[in-house]
């Protein structure tokens, strides 16, 4: 039955990430979703430019997935994780240690990218605890970073506003500076040329703090949420090389770039770097059913499972970890991905959206276009008094105009599901120039 406006009551749901007064008295409700459209409550298709919040690469309610869910809701609903085991969640790890590169063979779920985020850290303590080395508490993050809303991630990560409420966080944690260089690098085409020298700041902060302090430096490989920030060439190998000179894991925060978001499996396979853990989400399920993970490398598994006494090794675990429903869902969307050559058809399909997207270059306030695969951050000039209302006024515009856009600060994010077509980008783009051209 659709959910009328009228009808409906606002104020005791405590909503998200978002202005709730605002929200609650110009309402945008969503009621459906098939493919690239949602459908909203005032009867409204609306192009999905942004994969709903990342997450659904493969598109809205493939049949394969919600066959997947309603099979399993119907024959196993919830199976303590505990002690207990049941097929789905098995057979999703092994996938998932199928298409993961290296030795990224070892897969402990959770049921968000903020949980898989807190797992990896708590891991990489453990990890160096185990390996006789339990000095290594500390952790390096990176301004502009995000890495979800527990109390780890929100340490780790470089956003103020994440913070500035809640006043304890983790207590020994350094940050890398962002690799945004507008000055250099502004209407970049994939990685930009400058700014590899910033991973060098890794080596400061281990001069500092002593590389046997140092647990792990965890970064996404492309920020997403604070802007889509693609890092410059030769960056991440730096990182990486650092790193294993002084012995500090290396976590990859692939929420938002993992299953095809750069025309590759992971940022991991696009850029030809492997870490130690790394952190998915979103797309793992299409979005469909909650759920995230920390995948380890073989080694680091090994020696924490085999030098703990026996017992349980790992002291961590959510009720939800491996749900049978939400292990249902990413095995549908993984046979989708595969099935329909989707990670493929995202690197296929990169150079049309680049250029459509970098053809936003000279319309008014537009300081910077960057892309990469099927993600892409166009960067207004913020209003000198009202900071991030300009690309807010453009979301607004599009939504209205029947395009879903996602705004962070003053960047337009556009992120669509993988099976858009040409023609639908096209149209996502005109939305957006039109938006770009109304907004003051
Ligand atoms: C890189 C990254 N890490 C972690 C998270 C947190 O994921 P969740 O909202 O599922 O907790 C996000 C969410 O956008 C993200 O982009």
């Amino acid at each position: 039955m659709a959910t009328t406006l009228e009808s409906l009551q606002l104020d005791a749901l405590w909503m998200p990430f978002t202005a709730n007064r605002a929200f609650k008295r110009a309402p945008r409700l969503l009621v459906s979703a098939k493919e690239m459209h949602y459908t909203t409550s005032d009867g409204r298709q609306v192009l999905d430019g942004v994969a709903g919040l990342w997450c659904v690469n493969a598109g809205h309610c493939r049949e394969p997935i919600v066959a997947a869910i309603r099979a399993e809701a119907g024959q196993l609903d919830f199976a303590p994780g505990f002690q207990m085991g049941h097929p789905l969640a098995f057979e999703l790890a092994t996938r998932l240690a199928g298409i993961l590169p290296g030795d990224l063979d070892h897969v402990f779920f959770t049921n968000s990218g903020s949980e898989a985020v807190d797992t990896a850290l708590k891991i990489a303590l453990a990890y160096h605890h185990a390996n006789g080395e339990p000095e290594r508490i500390r952790f390096v993050g990176r301004a502009r970073g995000y890495h979800g809303v527990g109390f780890g991630g929100i340490s780790v990560g470089g956003i103020e506003n994440n913070r500035k409420q809640f006043g304890a966080r983790l207590p020994a944690i350094d940050h890398l500076p962002d690799t945004h260089d507008l000055a250099r690098n502004a209407f970049s085409c994939g990685q930009p040329t400058h700014g590899a020298d910033r991973a060098d700041a890794l080596e400061a902060i281990i001069a500092e703090r002593g590389a046997e302090t140092i647990a792990a430096v965890i970064i996404e490989p492309v920020a997403g949420s604070t802007g889509v920030l693609i890092p410059p060439v030769g960056y991440l190998e730096r990182l990486r090389a650092i790193c294993d000179r002084h012995g500090i894991l290396l976590i990859f925060d692939e929420v938002i770039t993992g299953f095809g978001r750069l025309g590759s499996a992971f940022a991991a396979t696009a850029f030809g770097v492997t870490p130690d853990i790394m952190t998915v989400a979103k797309g793992l399920t299409n979005g469909a059913v909650p759920m995230g993970a920390a995948i380890v490398r073989s080694a680091i598994h090994d020696t924490l499972i085999d030098r703990t006494p026996s017992g349980i090794e790992l002291f961590h675990g959510y009720t939800y970890s491996g749900h049978p429903l939400a292990a249902a869902a990413g095995l549908g969307t993984l046979d989708v991905y595969e099935d329909e050559g989707l990670f493929a058809r995202a690197a296929a399909l990169a150079p049309y959206f680049a250029q459509a997207v970098h053809g936003l270059r000279g319309l008014p306030h537009v300081i910077d276009v960057r892309s990469l695969g099927l993600v892409a951050g166009i960067e207004l000039e913020a209003r000198p008094d009202r900071p991030g209302t300009r690309a807010f006024d453009v979301f607004l515009d599009c939504f209205e105009g029947g395009a879903l856009i996602r705004t962070t600060g003053d960047t337009i994010a556009l992120s669509p599901p993988l099976i858009i077509s040409r023609e639908q980008i096209d149209e996502l783009v005109d939305a957006v120039t039109r938006g770009i051209q109304r907004v003051a």
